[in-house]
């Protein structure tokens, strides 16, 4: 099986190469080589700019694959340009999509399946939409076949690690200290986080999987959480119990809406998901690292890499832990 991938040195893309090659693919990864990520195994690189279209689409004019996995789409023009790069030339295109594509609504059976409203808040998310669109006309007109795969929050080595109000959390850093820590709404938010080498395996186990052809598919782990459940087993990693202060995502995100703006786009939302149709059609991809184990695994690599974010010297969260405590508002233990 020969597949490309566009992108191959990211959070994602690792997870999906090393199972792959697990499967005995013959794996080309197209990026601009500017990260150094260890990747298992023999990976053939091509370097380029995907935003470059016709230096890029003339890079592949004159090769095939069997599967062509496109991570970093991101745009209408972009996902035109990977149709005229490879429409006819592979036999199936795997697009990495977003559960951002979906509306932030409760649906009535609460867990959003793959069939749920897509009428997304972030701009992200709509444009995201909009390569969906793109790639399932490419279909309709014979290019080939489409596979949508749709993460949710996706972490492991080699990124930092979220929590509800950023996505490079100080959190981590005031939980292993004993400090309290700010939590959008009440914190019973529905949420779900997924270790990357879990994901990864829906998408190399989608590949030449014709049950996957004209289909969307959800890559989450079964258990869907609270973010009271994310902050107390996350601090189970350090051996610790952590007080959470609950404040309005409004009040938070207004203090830096720039730094809170993953709580004003996304996780002030419930974020839980069902990934039973993955499981059904694509039977390897079953999620094995439970939540404080990849917390943990994570956070050891962040430490490792010197890029742990420590909570000193951090104003704009310590003057809204001030704020809320002189307001009369109580920690809850998570
Ligand atoms: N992580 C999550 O929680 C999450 C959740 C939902 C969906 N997703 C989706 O996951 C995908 C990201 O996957 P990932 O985690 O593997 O990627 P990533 O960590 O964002 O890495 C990006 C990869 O693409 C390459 N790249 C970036 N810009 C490029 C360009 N202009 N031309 C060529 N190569 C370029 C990078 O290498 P160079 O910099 O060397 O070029 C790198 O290999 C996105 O489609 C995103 O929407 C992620």
């Amino acid at each position: 099986m020969r597949v490309l991938i566009i992108g191959g040195t990211g959070l994602i893309s690792r997870g999906i190469i090393k199972h792959l090659l697990a499967r005995g693919a013959d794996v080309t990864m197209y990026n601009r080589g500017q990260r150094q990520a260890p990747i298992p195994g023999e990976v053939k690189a091509v370097h380029g700019d995907r935003n470059d279209y016709a230096t890029f689409e003339k890079t592949f004019a004159s090769q095939s694959f069997d599967v062509v996995i496109d991570m970093i789409c991101f745009s209408e023009p972009q996902a035109q340009s990977s149709v005229r790069a490879f429409g006819g030339r592979c036999e199936q295109f795997i697009f990495c999509s977003t559960v951002c594509t979906y509306s932030p609504q409760t649906p009535g059976r609460v867990i959003v399946d793959e069939n749920f409203e897509q009428n997304p808040v972030t701009q992200y998310g709509k444009d995201k939409v909009l390569c969906e669109r793109v790639f399932e006309q490419a279909q309709s007109d014979g290019k080939f076949k489409v596979t949508n795969i749709r993460p949710s929050s996706t972490y492991g080595p080699g990124n930092p690690l979220i929590d509800n109000i950023e996505f490079n959390a100080v959190a981590w850093d005031r939980m292993e200290r004993g400090r309290p820590v700010i939590c959008g709404g009440d914190g019973l938010g529905l949420w779900v986080s997924t270790h990357r080498d879990d994901c990864g395996k829906l998408f190399a186990y989608s590949a030449l999987n014709p049950k996957t052809y004209g289909q969307s598919y959800n890559a989450t782990r079964e258990r869907n959480f609270t973010w009271r459940d994310f902050y107390r087993e996350g601090a189970s990693v350090f051996g610790k119990k952590v007080n959470l202060i609950f404040m309005p995502a409004d009040w938070i995100v207004a203090h830096d809406p720039k730094r809170f703006g993953v709580l004003d786009g996304i996780t002030r939302y419930h974020g839980a998901y069902d990934s039973s149709k993955a499981m059904r059609d694509v039977p390897e991809f079953r999620c094995e690292i439970d939540w404080p184990r990849g917390a943990q695994e994570t956070l050891e690599d962040v430490k490792r890499r010197g890029a742990w974010r420590s909570s000193d010297n951090d104003p704009v969260y310590e003057s809204m832990i001030e704020k809320a405590l002189a307001a009369g508002v109580k920690p809850v233990e998570a």
